[in-house]
């Protein structure tokens, strides 16, 4: 197809999907089915992919539906319905003697009659209100203002364990159920890295990743983040029989039966008798909720009851007969002892805040990053300040904010360098960048040494070396570039300090197999600007050598799936760089790999015959490990079933993974103990020195 076909036929799609999405949301007719909608946004998706300078910004693809705060209703694609019921909110408290309280007060006003609570977690995702007629779904809303919601019913029937028709029998001919949507850590944390990877902002929390993906207008990508529903709320006005007599004494059997049609239910509910048995509950789940795999931030306390529940009835803004315990954040105080500014691989200046030691959730913090100029700015953050750290969903430790009754007088602002700190350079902030970077590139040694420890990092050449070794051979002239590495000699390095024979050999052999390392991680390895693991896999496949992207222009490049105007400029332009030709050309003659080859010969067959899931992150990417398992003659596999040989979980794998493995006793084993069954396994940090420093130890 030409660019004219395509052009027509790109302005025929966009108005049907718009015109379908109108009579969708707003007239509540549609005029197509969802599954021949998904087809065509595919189609129109495909279509950009391969003519992405036809790419408008009112494209159905690239539109994000509006929120209710910013008014103004279905201009983004959703349209807006009334709550049948109000959605209200919880009183909460994160006092015990609150809970303690609406214990007391409960039995006061319920004077000796026998009831019981439902104690459950407070999951900390978006709410979700979820209509079902004659056992179909046929409506999902947001909470919206609580009054009126976003209608996002498209996007909800992408979430893999929201059915679509109800299982099983005795439900409401028409009724409604309320839940939250979540993003579980493990999706949560591919999507940042995905994000990271295309240099657009992180998500804050899984919270925010969870709302903000809900209300995506391309409902292909919202099926991609990996979303999860789990229910918590029938209203009592949706539990009546065709009598107009509920059909359940309490809230908790509600729950059961909703489960039993096939929605999904918390199976971590509890009920409680008294003060002391919610008491339990709390001090157990302040505990065991870091092992789940999403997020909660607190428990809900219900009378269980229903007709209790009416006695007790509402304030104007939440039920009086449920109350939620939140959990204390994990956050410490701590001073803040300096401020240093890191010069990474591109040159980008980041604040880091040097802290005084905390323990916080079991580590100590000494440092956490304050990102960027902006943030210190929105921070307000002085010099002496004492500062809160907290670690959410996050790996990486940030600080929340300020305690400005420790703030010393007259304390000042930091002041953002104004030159490069290790190179002197002046540094510039591109129009619109939040980053302050060094342009020094070629000669700035941090600069240079950032490329080196990236080339060297385990999902680029997996070099056995750590920071330190980088400078020393860096200081001592040896190595500037990646292709210096590969003409060191064992010699040279045996008469460096600190250097024995053992870790030369090591760094040897490690540089020797990084040649088998596959093209698209070599492409990776060079550090082009924006293009991290997942573009230069789907840039190597789709030009397979070197010479292909050499040669490539920016329209071919943009034809790449994940490739826009940035990361071809970007390619483009390293490859017509002089020095990074000359690098390429002399890794090519050390004998790296720039084809997309066949597969490399196996390391071992100790996995001969054997499936293996993988859930979870790991120590390397999970796309590493995959490739680790069938080098040693393994199979990967997606999903668990009696054929599994062991599931492999790293940290915070899938629970529906693992309730699978134990529903059909296939073994669970970790990280480590999988390390263990291969042989020859590589020691899994690098690192000459010990106790080489990293950022965020
Ligand atoms: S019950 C009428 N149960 O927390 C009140 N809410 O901060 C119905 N939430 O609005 C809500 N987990 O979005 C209930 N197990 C749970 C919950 C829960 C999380 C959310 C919900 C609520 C908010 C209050």
């Amino acid at each position: 197809m030409d660019i004219h076909e395509a052009n027509k036929r790109i302005e025929e799609l966009r108005t049907l999907l718009w015109e379908n999405s109108r009579r969708y949301y707003v007239e509540n007719s549609p005029t197509m089915s969802d599954f021949e909608f998904d087809a065509r946004m595919h189609e129109l998706e495909a279509l950009e992919a391969q003519f992405p300078e036809l790419i408008t910004p009112d494209s159905p693809t690239q539109k994000v539906g509006s929120d209710l705060e910013e008014e103004g209703g279905a201009r983004g694609g959703f349209a807006q319905y009334p709550h049948r019921y109000p959605m209200l909110s919880l009183g909460n408290t994160y006092n015990i003697e609150d809970i303690e309280a609406f214990v007391q007060r409960a039995e006061k006003v319920l004077d000796g009659t026998k009831f019981t609570y439902s104690c459950e977690l407070k999951f900390d995702g978006t709410a979700i209100c979820l209509n079902y007629r004659n056992g179909v779904l046929y409506r999902a809303l947001t909470r919206g203002d609580g009054v009126v919601g976003d209608d996002v019913t498209r996007n909800v029937r992408k979430i893999k364990n929201i059915p679509e028709r109800l299982s099983g029998s005795g439900w409401p001919a028409d009724f409604e159920i309320r839940g939250e949507i979540l993003m579980p850590y493990e999706a949560f944390d591919r999507l940042n890295r995905e994000r990271e990877e295309q240099e657009e902002q992180p998500f804050a929390n899984p919270r925010n990743a969870a709302s903000g993906s809900l209300k995506l207008l391309s409902s292909s990508e919202v099926a991609r983040r990996g979303l999860w529903c789990t229910l918590y709320h029938i209203p009592a006005e949706s539990l009546t029989g065709e009598d107009g007599q509920p059909i359940f004494e309490t809230h908790s059997q509600a729950l059961d039966a909703a489960a039993s049609w096939g929605l999904p239910v918390s199976e971590d509910r509890r009920i409680c008798r008294n003060i002391s048995d919610i008491e339990d509950y709390i001090h157990y789940w302040d505990g065991a909720r870091r092992s789940l795999p999403y997020a909660t931030d607190g428990i809900v306390i219900k009378i269980n009851e229903l007709p209790l529940q009416r006695t007790l009835g509402f304030t104007a803004k939440s039920p009086r007969w449920a109350v939620a315990f939140k959990f204390q954040a994990e956050r410490a105080l701590t001073p803040l002892l300096s401020i240093d500014y890191q010069v990474g691989r591109t040159g980008t200046v980041t604040p880091v805040a040097n802290l005084r030691p905390v323990l916080l959730s079991g580590t100590v913090v000494k440092r956490a990053t304050l990102n960027n100029a902006d943030q210190m700015a929105l921070l307000d953050i002085r010099e002496g300040d004492w500062v809160y750290v907290e670690k959410g969903g996050e790996i990486i430790p940030k600080i929340t904010g300020i305690e400005l009754a420790k703030r010393p007088e007259g304390a000042l602002p930091p002041v953002f360098p104004k030159t490069c700190p290790d190179c002197g350079t002046p540094l510039v902030r591109d129009e619109g960048e939040a980053r302050w970077y060094c342009p020094n590139s070629l000669n700035c040694p941090m600069q240079i040494q950032g490329r080196l420890i990236h080339f060297m990092s385990r999902k680029a050449m997996n070099v056995l070396a750590g920071e330190m070794t980088v400078e020393q051979l860096y200081r001592l002239g040896l190595a500037r570039t990646p292709a210096d590495l590969y003409e060191l000699s064992a010699l040279q390095l045996m008469a460096l300090e600190g250097w024995k024979e053992r870790s030369v050999i090591r760094f040897m052999d490690s540089l020797e197999n990084s040649k088998q390392v596959p093209f698209e991680r070599v492409l990776f390895a060079l550090g082009i600007r924006f293009v991290g693991e997942t573009t230069a896999r789907s840039i190597a496949r789709h030009f397979g050598d070197i010479d292909s992207l050499m040669a490539a222009s920016q329209e071919e490049l943009l034809a790449v799936g994940d490739v826009g105007e940035v990361i071809a400029r970007s390619v483009y332009d390293f490859m017509h760089d002089p020095d990074a030709l000359d690098q390429i050309a002399r890794l090519r003659a050390a004998g790296l790999r720039f084809t997309v080859g066949e597969r490399k010969q196996s390391l071992s067959a100790v996995l001969e015959g054997k499936t293996i899931v993988i859930s979870g992150n790991f120590s390397i990417s999970r796309d590493a490990m995959k490739e680790l398992i069938s080098l040693h003659g393994g199979k990967p596999s997606s999903s668990v079933s009696s054929k599994t040989a062991f599931l492999l979980a790293g940290e915070k794998p899938g629970p529906e993974k693992l309730h699978k493995a134990s529903e059909l006793g296939v073994k669970v084993i970790s990280e480590a103990e999988f390390r263990a069954m291969l042989p020859d396994e590589a020691p899994a940090q690098g690192g000459l020195f010990d106790n080489e420093p990293t950022l965020f130890d």
